[in-house]
């Protein structure tokens, strides 16, 4: 099983690169990932957070199919914006509420190696976003005001989270 990385594990705050060639190893790599997701009872996870600084994530919410996102590119953004509460698998335990765009579009490769496009709403554009968001070495954290930011890190600790 991948072991997800948290917090403050580096990789985690690196822009992650393009997948040249989406070959079986990228696929065994999406596979494991929904694996490890899946234990973690999470809805989304990206190649930094298992270690992997690559431009490719995983998603799987509710009766959806799993979706597997490379080279994700959000190519459309709605004007509304919606305030949501959001954790992330790499800091476990904290949850607070982040406005980012209501809808989007998004670009992508699957499994398979051929481009599609998504237009996306609710719970998965929102996990869509924050999860591209990996691939460029930001976190949710980073949406709030920084002395929210501060405050709620201050208070943070991680072993109080750690599952052994
Ligand atoms: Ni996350």
């Amino acid at each position: 099983m991948l072991e997800i990385v948290t917090i403050p594990a580096e990789v985690l705050y690196q822009k992650a690169q393009p997948v040249n060639e989406i070959n079986g190893s990228i696929a065994e790599l999406a596979d494991n990932m929904l694996d490890a997701m899946h234990a973690a009872q999470g809805i989304g996870l990206a190649g930094p957070q298992v270690g992997k600084p690559l431009r490719l994530f995983v998603v799987h919410i509710a009766d959806d199919q799993p979706r597997l996102f490379v080279n994700p590119e959000i190519i459309g953004t709605s004007l509304e914006t919606v305030k949501l509460e959001e954790g992330c698998l790499s800091i476990p335990g904290l949850y607070a509420e982040v406005v980012r765009p209501r809808a989007v579009e998004v670009q992508a490769y699957n499994r398979r190696g051929r481009p599609f496009t998504l237009q996306a709403d609710g719970i998965l554009s929102r996990v869509i976003q924050h999860e591209i968001d990996h691939l460029n070495g930001v976190l949710f954290l980073d949406h709030l005001p920084e002395r929210k930011r501060e405050r709620m890190l201050r208070r943070y600790d991680p072993a109080e989270y750690t599952q052994s």
